[in-house]
């Protein structure tokens, strides 16, 4: 029997022995003192890779976005995100407990305009509403489909929210696949933000972590944040030995799985019960609906786990497939001929 092929995530990538290798060399040193010299080189990596003053490293994703929120807002306040954000969805309810903030929920796919924005800022000068205060951004957005944000739009909202007198952030756990699918370097995607987030866990095939980058002021605001969440580490150079092999050899081949979920989205898209909008699939995440007729998502979920095929159900009729650095094409095929056969059964 094959060995199962895991589609669920793109966190679910082991170190290859390259990568353990480079971990197993770091120079490491204690963090909280600044002393790690391999966090050190890593963030002043990303800084310069990000085209911003300063980087801080975060043990994980949420993490980030929960400290970008303390760091941005102040309790009580609201931001404006796009529908089904991570910040909203997969955090457990962090914004509110740990920042204190009520996020709205705006546009569609993953994307919205100004008129969405201007819409949703509540209007200034009445005490009952509660203050807007910050813009946050997913790019790519994942439970939209991997979708990467039109740079148009991210500069127009941008634009206004600083004129709206917003602070403003970007969720960029996949800012390396979205400069990857749109050919824009990421300090150039991460340039209209205040303080921006990448992962090293997902697509770039860490074991963990992510980072916040943006202007000194913040970033040194993002460390006492990010001391009072218990986030600073010790001899964190073994993670960050990681996430510098990773940003080296990791980076272009993103395409790569990109590529598979365009072979995937395909075979999917022209199953009976099937709704996925190919223009949806730009990365390396499809998300698709069942419509009524087809199974459920947990009873295709289960089918296809009994094949040697691991997905996951985001909603009651809704799925995600990722695909990543540890499945090769023949797989990504063996994977799209099993969910055919269920669908079409
Ligand atoms: C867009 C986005 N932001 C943040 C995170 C959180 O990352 P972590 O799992 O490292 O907490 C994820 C995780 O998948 C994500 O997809």
């Amino acid at each position: 029997m094959n060995a199962p092929v895991d589609l669920r995530s793109d966190t679910v990538t082991r170190p290859t022995a390259a990568m353990r290798a480079a971990m197993a060399a770091a120079e490491v040193g204690d963090d909280q003192y600044g002393e790690d010299p391999t966090t050190n080189a890593l963030q002043r990596r990303c800084a310069e890779l990000l085209g911003q003053e300063a980087a801080i490293w975060l043990p994980s994703g949420t993490m980030a976005n929960q400290v970008a929120l303390r760091v941005l807002t102040r309790p009580g306040d609201e931001v404006v995100a796009a529908r089904e954000c991570h910040a909203a969805w997969h955090e457990a309810g962090g914004s509110a407990a740990n920042a204190g903030v009520q996020i709205v929920e705006v546009g569609s796919g993953g994307v919205f305009d100004v008129d969405a924005l201007d819409a949703a800022i509540k209007p200034s000068g009445l005490p009952v509403f509660p203050p807007t205060t910050l813009l946050q951004i997913e790019n790519t957005h994942n439970r939209a489909g991997g979708v990467v944000v039109p740079q148009a739009v991210v500069e127009r909202v941008c634009v206004r929210a600083r004129e709206r007198g917003l602070k403003t952030y970007l969720d960029g756990a996949r800012l390396w696949n979205a400069a990857v699918a749109s050919g824009r370097p990421e300090a150039e995607l991460a340039a209209p933000f205040d303080l921006v987030g990448v992962s090293f866990s997902k697509g770039l095939g860490a074991p963990g972590g992510s980072l916040l980058a943006g202007p000194r002021a913040l970033i040194a605001a993002a460390d006492r944040q990010r001391r009072m969440l218990g986030g600073a580490m010790r001899q964190n150079g073994i993670f960050a030995a990681a996430a510098l092999h990773a940003l080296d050899r990791h980076r272009e081949r993103l395409a790569e799985d990109h590529h598979h979920a365009r072979l995937l989205g395909e075979a999917l898209a022209g199953c009976p019960g099937v709704e996925l909008d190919l223009a949806t699939v730009q990365t390396n995440i499809v998300v698709f609906q069942l419509a009524p007729g087809a199974p459920d998502a947990a009873t295709l979920v289960a089918r296809a786990r009994e094949r040697g095929v691991l997905i996951v159900a985001f909603g009651a009729r809704t799925v995600r497939v990722v695909t990543h650095l540890d499945v090769a094409t023949a797989q990504v095929r063996r994977a799209a001929q099993v969910l055919r056969e269920l669908l079409a059964a």
